[in-house]
């Protein structure tokens, strides 16, 4: 997840640059590995970057202040494709010295336009939007205009993307276009401006013209057209709406809490962690390997290291990558691996999972095992961080960086990031054939459609954890994959809400945890898919019969259609059913947990607790 902001005034002054820089300071909590701005100078890109916070970029433009300009377009960057870097920092500048492009989102055939449109061109970089900006360029000298190009262009790619885009020859006029990743214009009064988020200009104007998806904007300093991606010009009118946010909750995208504002980018999280990754075989593939690909074939075991959150994540590949890979999968806390002599060697893979990539007890578990002989591999959602920089072969969950310390986009995004890792290996290992895994490929990317399906019941799950602010004690039960669903559920409220809450496998019920079921205990119960696996189901609801015959309050997370539990609705017990979309028991995971963060995200709101920086807790634990 980048920031955008770009702005075209009435005259050449100093204002277009400064309000670039103030903006990218605003949208610094989407990401902040480099950062760059670009002017059009007199018939010339004027272009600054640096690597690191925007310090680094205010120190360049101290160093050597910009030129006067009217027209300016600059972006902060959370890479997702190529490390941090100069040359992967944006704005890119064709190889022609023609156009000015930054990007936010993921070209997903990026390397096919390389291949097919751009033989002949010497890139410095290895990013996506490097390689649009080069075609883009290509296509403007082709139309002559940088509009019509954008036009073409947006017709040949695949993915998700905001685009900001300058034409050197003429400095009246910026064109963007956007399809998945967010873009508004701002309406000042001698100047115009676009950013990601309405934070960026909030503080010259309030007047604002929301991009649709699948549009394209043309903007002068005193006049905004918008057309789709036919060509045809748009009345935008009803697009306009004056903002009423102030900074620090524009910075949260006008919701409660980043928790929430995370939690509603979990279906671009997903999309964004699959995308650019199938290559056109369908062959999945990792962002680093450093070690022979045949060498997959040879391990005979699989330990997951990992703690909290990043750990549920990696019970939850463990069904998935046995079942596919028939290759046994160990989940340990990375804080207790090391100390229980753990059998690891040159046939083990050692996955280490992060959201931070910083976190300590993972990483000396990492360190241990390579002492061991065992290849290491990283699921991290920090580019650049540690793990990234010290395992053997590295997968990026493309979340974009998550703020508040309670994981729910990352974790979303590691499920899918261990999904995509078993289908890899399963190729690799040759368990499954091509078309089985083009097919599993094809479920997985109906998650974020599914998972925006689910947020539209966030209201409603809402409305109930008002209802529930004061319980004392919350339990949530799960079989199979359920299981370590419910000790996520558990981990969120417990972390923001402070509520005790305790996560088990519903089998478990009986052989102890029951005692404590008392007349009122609220239960979350994740049933799984009735036609998966019908066994798993059936028991589920016996928990469910068992719960309810003393006196528990049952919430039920149930596949639309499960009409099993409807009539308790009616006749009590069951306190709520929410369901959400059908998919296969594997890939439930990604969909069950969601109403789980909402009710703890929304209790902590009720309670009136800070939810992105509870009591007691950090967002990276890089202590032992
Ligand atoms: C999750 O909500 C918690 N903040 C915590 O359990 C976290 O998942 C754990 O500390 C691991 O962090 P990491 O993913 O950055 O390694």
């Amino acid at each position: 997840m980048c920031g955008i902001v770009a702005c075209v005034t009435s005259k050449k002054s100093d204002f277009a640059a400064d309000a670039c820089f103030k903006g990218l300071e605003y949208l610094e909590y989407r990401g902040y590995d480099s950062a760059g701005i670009s002017l059009i100078v007199d018939g010339k890109f004027e272009t600054k970057k640096a690597v690191g916070k925007l310090e680094s970029l205010k120190k360049e433009i101290k160093s050597k202040p910009f030129s006067k300009s009217n027209i300016a377009a600059g972006h902060t960057r959370w890479a997702t494709h190529g490390s941090p870097s100069i040359e992967n920092a944006h704005p890119h500048i064709s190889t022609n010295g023609r156009v000015a492009l930054v990007h936010n989102g993921i070209i997903e055939n990026a390397a096919q336009i390389k291949s097919e449109k751009l033989q002949n061109i010497k890139l410095t970089g290895n990013t996506d939007t490097q390689i649009v900006a080069e075609y883009l360029s290509m296509l403007l000298e082709e139309t002559g205009n940088l509009q019509n190009a954008m036009t073409k262009l947006v017709k040949q790619i695949d993915g998700s993307w905001a685009f900001v885009a300058m034409d050197v020859k003429d400095n009246s006029k910026i064109v963007c276009s956007r399809h998945n990743s967010p873009l508004v214009i701002g309406k000042g009064e001698s100047e115009n401006f676009i950013a990601s988020d309405v934070i960026a200009f909030v503080e010259y104007t309030k007047n604002a013209v929301e991009i649709k998806q699948d549009q394209i904007a043309v903007i002068e300093w005193d006049n905004i057209k918008l057309f789709n991606f036919a060509g045809e010009q748009i009345d935008y009118a009803n697009q306009e709406y004056k903002i009423d946010w102030n900074i620090d909750a524009a910075k949260k995208g006008g919701y409660s809490s980043f928790m929430e504002k995370e939690i509603r980018e979990e279906p671009a999280a997903v999309r964004n962690t699959i995308y650019g990754r199938g290559s056109q075989d369908g062959r999945f593939g990792l962002d680093r390997l450093d070690f022979d690909e045949n060498y997959l074939k040879l391990i005979d075991k699989i330990t997951v290291v990992a703690c909290g959150t990043a750990a549920h994540s990696g019970y939850v590949a463990r069904f998935a990558i046995e079942h596919w890979c028939k290759i046994p999968v160990e989940v340990e806390f990375a804080h207790e691996f090391r100390y229980r002599d753990p059998i690891v060697n040159s046939k083990t893979l050692v996955i280490a999972i992060s959201q931070s990539g910083e976190t300590m007890d993972t990483l000396q578990a990492v360190r241990y095992a390579k002492q061991q002989g065992a290849k290491t591999l990283a699921i991290v959602n920090t580019l650049g961080s540690a793990l990234d920089r010290e395992c053997d072969a590295v997968l990026y969950t493309y979340a974009g960086r998550e703020i508040a310390v309670a994981s729910t986009k990352a974790f979303i995004a590691q499920i899918t990031a261990c999904y995509i890792l078993g289908l890899y290996l399963a190729e690799v290992r040759g368990n499954l054939f091509l078309d089985e895994i083009e097919s599993k490929i094809r479920e997985l990317k109906t998650l974020p459609d599914k998972l925006a399906k689910v947020l539209q019941s966030y209201d409603d799950i809402k409305a109930f954890a008002k209802k529930e602010k004061n319980t004392e004690s919350v339990l949530f039960l799960g079989r199979h994959i359920g299981y370590p669903i419910a000790l996520e559920g558990a981990l969120k409220l417990k972390e923001i809400a402070y509520i005790h809450s305790e996560g088990f496998a519903a089998g478990e019920l009986k052989h102890g945890p029951i005692a404590i079921i008392e007349k009122g205990q609220l239960v979350f119960v994740i049933v799984p898919p009735k036609n998966d696996r019908a066994e798993v189901h059936s028991k589920v609801l016996a928990n469910i019969e068992e719960i309810i015959s003393r006196g528990g309050r049952i919430v039920v997370i149930a596949e639309e259609g499960d009409n099993s539990l409807s009539e308790k609705l009616e006749k009590g017990g069951i306190e709520k059913i929410f369901f959400r979309p059908k998919t296969s028991i594997l890939f439930s995971a990604v969909l069950d947990i969601v109403p789980l963060q909402i009710f703890a995200c929304s209790v902590a709101l009720f309670k009136g607790l800070d939810i992105d920086m509870p009591r007691n807790l950090a967002k990276s634990v890089t202590v032992e």
